[in-house]
């Protein structure tokens, strides 16, 4: 086991440091940024389906309903067409309504989450075509898909999900491309530049990993705090919710994520001095509302620790700790921001003697409802 681990301590923080390498598998051979081409075969197939598709219904559980929720922020900006993100659970029981003009997409990292079979088989029965995104090739829902694009993360151990999340987004947000291209709602330039700044990430992942250091001296800050808060708007909104469910997973911290300008329907009352927040504030098209939301954190004491862009001086002005990540656009930044969140939870985790790649009451897989 020690040498599969490569020399870490734990394969989740093995597998939080191969996510250069496994964005860019997901990537590979996908994309060509000198003409602007870009190929997936199981996207080919359906094209057109996609391109007429009245709606795209997202069905998934854990951190992949987060890169659902990612997809959802990329497709309608993108390739403007109507997403709906669905717990996999709440949709199979709702009687929900599915028409033949819908697109299913089933996103798991196993491939064999019960309850995300079992509603895209409700909704292949209701006449939808199915498409899957799994990492793991041949498993249960990747079969029962009509077309499907595999993340090529590799095997996955560590029961919180890291690696196949950014392969996740990164196959999502080359879906995304794909279909605005053909339907024309993305125009070139932006494509092209979309491309190259798609290439650049694993190096810019690469970066952000860089921050391991400075995240241990943050951890060790707060690794006794009961409570924790996430906050992000806009892309980063989806990244919040799973920074804090990473903590939660493995360091039983309780933790929740928010939109941030929904804080204070509720959230705000929480927060005094003993609460950390953590601010996902890069600049992009939301960052002057962030700016208020920190400010309101700092009216009531809480302790800000704040992921911007490299470069920016307005929030590091406000918070009590400042994580730099290297710029890039908004519709990539979830692939950039949450790197440091994963490397927070682990560290907290590890320094509260907590089993990190195994922790208690989670599974890997969840083959039962
Ligand atoms: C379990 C795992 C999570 C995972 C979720 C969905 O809860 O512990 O890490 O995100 O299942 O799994 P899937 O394999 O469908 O992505």
């Amino acid at each position: 086991e020690s040498i599969e681990k490569g020399g870490y301590e734990h394969f989740m923080l093995k597998e939080i440091f191969e996510q250069p390498k496994s964005i860019l598998d997901s990537m590979r051979g996908r994309m060509i940024a000198e003409n602007d081409h870009l190929m997936m075969a199981g996207v080919r197939e359906f094209e057109n389906k996609f391109q007429n598709a009245d709606r795209i219904i997202i069905v998934a559980c854990g951190t992949s309903w987060h890169a659902g929720l990612v997809a959802e922020y990329l497709f309608e900006d993108l390739a403007r067409i109507p997403v709906e993100v669905e717990y996999a659970s709440e949709f199979r029981y709702r009687n929900p309504i599915i028409t033949e003009k819908d697109i299913v997409i089933a996103i798991s990292q196993s491939g064999e989450t019960a309850d995300t079979l079992a509603a895209l088989e409700l909704a292949k029965s209701k006449g939808a075509t199915i498409f899957g995104v799994c990492n793991v090739v041949g498993s249960s829902i990747a079969r029962a898909t009509d077309a499907g694009a595999y993340t090529h993360a590799g095997p996955e151990i560590g029961v919180a999900s890291t690696k196949a999340f950014t392969a996740q987004v990164t196959v999502l947000t080359l879906i995304a491309m794909i279909i605005g291209k053909k339907r024309g709602t993305l125009e070139t330039t932006k494509l092209r530049q979309l491309i190259a700044e798609m290439e650049s990430i694993p190096s810019k992942v690469e970066k952000a990993l860089q921050l391991n250091e400075q995240i241990i001296g943050i951890s060790e800050v707060y690794k006794d705090a009961t409570n924790f808060l996430y906050l992000g708007r806009g892309y980063n909104f989806p990244v919040a919710l799973e920074g804090a469910l990473k903590l939660k997973e493995i360091s039983y911290i309780h933790a929740e994520g928010y939109p941030a300008a929904e804080m204070k329907h509720g959230p705000i009352a929480l927060i005094d001095e003993q609460m950390p927040v953590v601010v996902i504030a890069t600049k992009d098209s939301s960052y002057e509302k962030i700016v208020s939301n920190v400010q309101e954190v700092r009216a009531r004491k809480g302790k800000v620790i704040a992921v911007v862009t490299e470069g920016d001086t307005t929030i590091p002005a406000m918070a009590d700790h400042v994580i730099e990540i290297p710029e890039t656009s908004e519709h990539l930044v979830p692939l950039l921001s949450v790197i440091p969140l994963q490397l927070l939870s682990y560290h907290i985790a590890v320094m509260r003697g907590c089993n990190v790649d195994q922790p208690r009451n989670l599974a890997k897989s969840v083959t039962v409802e």
